[in-house]
């Protein structure tokens, strides 16, 4: 199916197989991770890397994540360390991203890592990032599927409401299972936690075996994820809140009375999957949003690291 210009491809072998012939030849493809849908390019072909930038009009000091299909294939871009492997054996494939230093050789485009010497790299469960990443064969440069700075998407509705036209497919195969995005431990220097995602921080100090150094604001290495205003709905979003005040429509946790829940139950993994979805619905209405409180500990510290974001005051 056509529209703009934007091929939709099915979660078949015909699909992934044309998903990977776009990506080989530099194109742009938008695709399901078990996290949130990514737009992936050639992370070796630095016009393909270039192009992600233009789609989504990120800044371009933002580096991005490569994604591979193995431990093997991401050791062909880092140095390994034993932390590396601790974490990779418990979490990979799956929703978590390791930055590590870059290998001599690596041959991934500078565009990828905004210049750093380190590289971000992760092994996504998801059945169809791994089919694309297996055919594919090499390291898939991919942020959300988003324009910059807006809500991220985790269904291929969404990554057509933000990017039709401006990418050459999106593989459809659903909402994504986790809904938050992954996880990001930096290892190249001190162990750091730089963004919070789809695997909660004691469970990864439970696999390091020691504490993470938590990222301050004013820290010299940042994930820009951290940029304070960031996944932004077009409308104002009020956290904590117990009631609605003038027009705002609530958004729930836990057994209260409102618009739409993330989870009636208050199960946090339930509210992770649904957060996005539910962001991206209550703005379509331009109400302004009112948020339940939600608890911090687990996937709740992930939830309430993007609602802080999409709540921040707006630079422009
Ligand atoms: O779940 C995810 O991680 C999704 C899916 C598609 O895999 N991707 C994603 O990418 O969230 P993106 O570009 O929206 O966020 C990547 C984050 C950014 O905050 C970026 O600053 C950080 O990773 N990052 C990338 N390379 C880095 C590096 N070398 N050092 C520190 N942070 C890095
Ligand atoms: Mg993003």
């Amino acid at each position: 199916m056509i529209s703009n210009g934007t091929l939709e491809l099915s979660a078949d072998p015909a699909g992934i197989a044309q998903a990977a012939d776009l990506l080989r030849q530099g194109q742009l493809v938008a695709f399901p991770t078990e996290t949130v849908y990514g737009l992936g390019g050639d992370a070796r072909n630095g016009e393909a890397v270039a192009s992600i930038y233009a789609a989504k009009g990120r800044p371009s000091f933002n580096p991005l994540i490569a994604h591979v299909a193995s431990v093997e294939s991401a050791r062909r871009f880092v140095e390994w360390s034993d932390q590396a492997e601790a974490l990779a054996q418990a979490f990979w494939p799956g929703p978590l991203t390791l930055v590590l230093p870059l290998r001599e050789g690596h041959g991934v485009s500078s565009l990828v890592t905004a210049g750093l010497d380190t590289l971000a790299v992760r092994v996504p469960a998801h059945p169809s990032a791994r089919a694309i990443l297996e055919m594919f064969d090499g390291p898939v440069a991919a942020p959300s599927a988003n324009p910059s700075g807006q809500i991220s998407p985790t269904t291929a509705a969404h990554v057509r409401a933000g990017l039709d036209g401006r990418i050459a497919a999106i593989l459809d195969d659903g909402p994504c299972g986790v809904g938050l995005e992954s996880t990001i431990v930096g290892l190249a220097g001190e162990s750091a936690l730089l963004r919070p995602g789809g695997v909660a921080l004691d469970q990864i100090e439970a696999a390091l075996g020691t504490a993470l150094h938590l990222h301050q604001s004013g820290d010299t290495l940042t994930a820009p994820g951290q940029m304070l205003s960031h996944y932004a709905p077009d409308v104002a979003v009020r956290l904590n809140a117990q009631t609605t005040h003038g027009d705002e429509i609530l958004l729930g946790f836990g057994p209260v009375e409102c618009d739409l829940n993330l989870s009636a139950d208050g199960n946090l993994t339930e509210a992770a999957a649904n957060l996005f979805a539910a962001l991206h619905k209550l703005n379509s209405t331009g109400r302004p949003i009112a948020v339940s409180p939600i608890p911090d500990h687990g996937l709740g510290a992930a939830i309430n690291d993007r609602l802080r974001r999409a709540a921040a005051p707006r630079d422009s």
